[in-house]
Parts: C-alpha cells; sequence; structure tokens
C-alpha cells in the first residue's frame, strides 16, 4: 500500500474495517459499542478525557499531578497575557448592572445579529494584520477549514491533498464531493506528476495542505506547490493553524516567511493557538470574502463566536505582529531543545518548530512514556492513530516562549531517564 493510501479521504478515522459492525450482525449497537472500546484499550488505542487544570502559563494539574505543559498550543504565552482580558471600561460603565461584561454570547448567525460590532473591528484588525482587503472570522478552526474548503470546491472541481492534513481538511474534502487525490506527505514532485495526469478532471483546482503540520511539525513545500500552482492554474487552500504568530515578520505565518505571494494562496489563519483565543479566518481580496460569506455553511449556520472573544482577539493580533524578537526567540529555542532531545538518540526530525515529534512507532509504548513522564512533573500528549498512521506514534511537544530553559533541561532530563525503561 502506498503510505498516502492511509489518508482517510473515503473512510471516517477510527471507522476502518478492523472495526467497523459486520452488517448482517445480530449484536446491538451498546454491545458492538463495548467490544469495540475494549479493542482499543487492549491496543492502546483508547482515548480517555482528562480533567486539566492550568496553574500558570507552563504548569498544568492533571491527575492530581502539577506538571511542566508540553501540550499546549500557546505559543507565544498569549493565552495569559496579563493585559487582555480586561473588557473596555466604557461597555462595563453604560451596563445597568455594572457588570463588566455587557452579553458574552453572539446570539445568532453573524449573517443575522451575531456579528456586532466587536467582530467587526476584529475583522478590520484581521484585514490589517495580513495587509489586504477584507476578512472573515469564524468560531473555531475547524469549522473555517471545513467551511472554506467545501465553499471552493464543488463536484465538478480536482483538490490535490497531503496525506498527512489536518481532519478539517480532509473532511472539508469529504464535504466539497471534488475529485480529490491524496498525494505522499509533502512529496511535491509526487504532487506534480498527480498534477499533471488529472488536472484536466476538474474545472477548478485545489492543493490543499497544512502551512505547519500539527503532528509533526514540518512545513510543507510551498514554493514548489506555489509554482505548481501557477503553471497549472490552481489555487492553494492553505492551512496556517500552526504558523500564525510563529513564522513571518508580523507573524502572518509560513507563505509570509518564504515570501510567497498571496496570489494563488487562500490561506486560513487561527486564533486558537499563538494568539491564545479562540476561532479561525480567512483574510484576502473582496470577492473571495463574499463568496465565502454567502457559500460557507458553517459560518453561515452556526452562531458568531463569544463577543468578548472577539474583542481580546483584536487586541491580541496586534500584539502578535509587533512580537517578531519573541517568535525568532521561540524557533531558536525550538532549535536547541530539537537538537537536545535527538542527542539522546531518540527520532524528533529537523527544523525550528515549535512542536517537536519524539517518534515511538507503538502506541503502548507512547502511552507509557507519556505516564513516565507525567510521573516525573512533564506532561508530554502521547499521539496515536487514528490521529497519526499506524506505526507512527509519537510525543508531540508544543514549545512556548513562556517555557524557561530549566522547563527544557527538565524536558530533556525526563526522556533521559525514561529512555532505557521497558
Ligand atoms: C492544523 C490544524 N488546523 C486546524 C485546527 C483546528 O483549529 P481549532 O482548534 O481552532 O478548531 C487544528 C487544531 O487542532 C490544527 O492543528
Amino acid at each position: 500500500m502506498l503510505p498516502h493510501e492511509s489518508n482517510p479521504i473515503s473512510e471516517s478515522p477510527g471507522l476502518t474495517s478492523h472495526n467497523l459492525p459486520d452488517k448482517r450482525s445480530k449484536t446491538s449497537m451498546w454491545d458492538h459499542f463495548r467490544a469495540s472500546m475494549a479493542n482499543r484499550k487492549a491496543a492502546g488505542l483508547h482515548r480517555d478525557v482528562v480533567v486539566s487544570t492550568p496553574i500558570s502559563p507552563t504548569r498544568v494539574e492533571r491527575n492530581g499531578q502539577v506538571a511542566i505543559n508540553f501540550g499546549a498550543n500557546d505559543y507565544l504565552g498569549l493565552a495569559w497575557h496579563p493585559t487582555l482580558f480586561a473588557w473596555p471600561k466604557a461597555s462595563a460603565a453604560s451596563s445597568p448592572e455594572g457588570s463588566e461584561f455587557l452579553r458574552y454570547g453572539s446570539g445568532a448567525s453573524p449573517i443575522v445579529t451575531g456579528h456586532t460590532d466587536e467582530h467587526a473591528r476584529l475583522v478590520q484588525t484581521i484585514a490589517e494584520f495580513e495587509d489586504t482587503h477584507s476578512a472573515i472570522v469564524y468560531s473555531s478552526g475547524y469549522a473555517a477549514n471545513l467551511g472554506v474548503v467545501s465553499a471552493l470546491a464543488t463536484r465538478n472541481d480536482i483538490i490535490f491533498s497531503d496525506e498527512l492534513n489536518h481532519a478539517s481538511l480532509i473532511d472539508g474534502c469529504r464535504l466539497s464531493r471534488a475529485n480529490v487525490q491524496v498525494y505522499p506527505h509533502g512529496d511535491s514532485q509526487t504532487l506534480r506528476r498527480l498534477v499533471q495526469e488529472h488536472r484536466h478532471r476538474g474545472r477548478f483546482g485545489f492543493v490543499v495542505t497544512d502551512s505547519v503540520f500539527s503532528m509533526d511539525g514540518d512545513l510543507a513545500p510551498l514554493l514548489e506547490i506555489d509554482a505548481i500552482c501557477q503553471e497549472f492554474d490552481m489555487h492553494c487552500i492553505l492551512d496556517e493553524a500552526h504558523a500564525t504568530g510563529v513564522y513571518g515578520h508580523f507573524g502572518r505565518g509560513l507563505a509570509e516567511h518564504i515570501g510567497v505571494s498571496d496570489e494563488r494562496m487562500i490561506r486560513i489563519g487561527t486564533l486558537s493557538k499563538a494568539v491564545g483565543c479562540s476561532g479561525g479566518f480567512v483574510a484576502g481580496r473582496n470577492e473571495l470574502i463574499e463568496w465565502l460569506v454567502n457559500h460557507s455553511r458553517s459560518w453561515i449556520y452556526s452562531t458568531a463566536s463569544p463577543v468578548p472573544n472577539s474583542h481580546i482577539a483584536a487586541r491580541a493580533i496586534r500584539l502578535v505582529q509587533n512580537m517578531h524578537t519573541e517568535r525568532t526567540a521561540l524557533r531558536q529555542n525550538a532549535q536547541r531543545l530539537r537538537l537536545a532531545i535527538a542527542g539522546l538518540g531518540y527520532s524528533v526530525g529537523e527544523g525550528d518548530c515549535p512542536i517537536i515529534p519524539i517518534r515511538f512507532q507503538d502506541p503502548k509504548a507512547v502511552v507509557a512514556a507519556s505516564q513516565e513522564l507525567l510521573r516525573r512533573g512533564i506532561y508530554v500528549p502521547a499521539i496515536r492513530p487514528p490521529t497519526v498512521p499506524e506505526g507512527k506514534s509519537l510525543l508531540r511537544v508544543s514549545l512556548s516562549v513562556a517555557h524557561s530553559s530549566d522547563d527544557c533541561h527538565s524536558l530533556v532530563e525526563g526522556l533521559r531517564q525514561i529512555k532505557n525503561l521497558p
């Protein structure tokens, strides 16, 4: 099987053939669930929800254990920024009850009454941040990816999709009903060959890819993808979720970082990770935003994000664009930490991305490693299939500029101690 065949474009992740119920079976749904969950537990693939109590930008309590938190995507420490969370005094003063928050929920879809003055200010701030005409804000990055891909591509079009794309892009491809060709991860040569072979099958053509891959922390070959899009008259739908705030002089993402123009790029940014708030956005020319406002179902048919989120996100974006020093320091720290972990004999890949994958292959081994680290006061999540392909389980370290060098040292020491555990 080619590696890209594991991309579950046509199957639900987690509903692969080994745990689909037999159509003729008389087993009840609940019995099927119980048996399937027991199988998952035995294979080290079961997922539990654990209450996480954040204590500081770098500390979290889980199961009564306080640990250094290497699991959050708060790359610039903004989720804890002391001045971001003050609600405007003017609103508080005009509130009859004198309460700090005039309103929390937006109450309706943005197309009805959910698009408040705070949302409009956020849209304007994002358009300025991205140095473009207009923007649209979704209540989550998942909703943005789902709604953008499925609004732009239709059954008459063709999508070329990286095999390790985020689930939300994969789901957007499915919803679009376009002809989807999956290409091996980051392999621009095979992408080119597939495009040559299949481009004529779709009216509009799209390459869909993460810019920074969320589990492996590696980067899409954007220059090559841009050249392919130019040559074959296509557009790239680029998910910058883990690049917003982290790459580019102003923190716009990887396209800014490596100097790819927006001509062929439809870039989706996030408010949920380095910006420290919640939401996803697209910024670009007026025709694009107008199209999304009229076609993007996850935006139209969903309540706009809470009002305070928009207010805080606009302020956070203004901070992010001036945090060049912090993002440079973050990536330098990430590079150093990667080298130190690789020095212990772990496989971590290369680069300066603050997502550092420590590869274990076996799901049970990675869960054991995560538990051993937690016992030592370090939290690093264990990532297993179907989030990553079979045989590719990993510990995912997510570094923040708020982590101290002592925090990084503790992680390296913890990894050294567990290296030779059975
Ligand atoms: C690459 C990527 N895109 C999109 C998302 C979804 O963003 P959100 O958490 O805001 O829904 C995530 C989050 O996990 C992600 O890692």
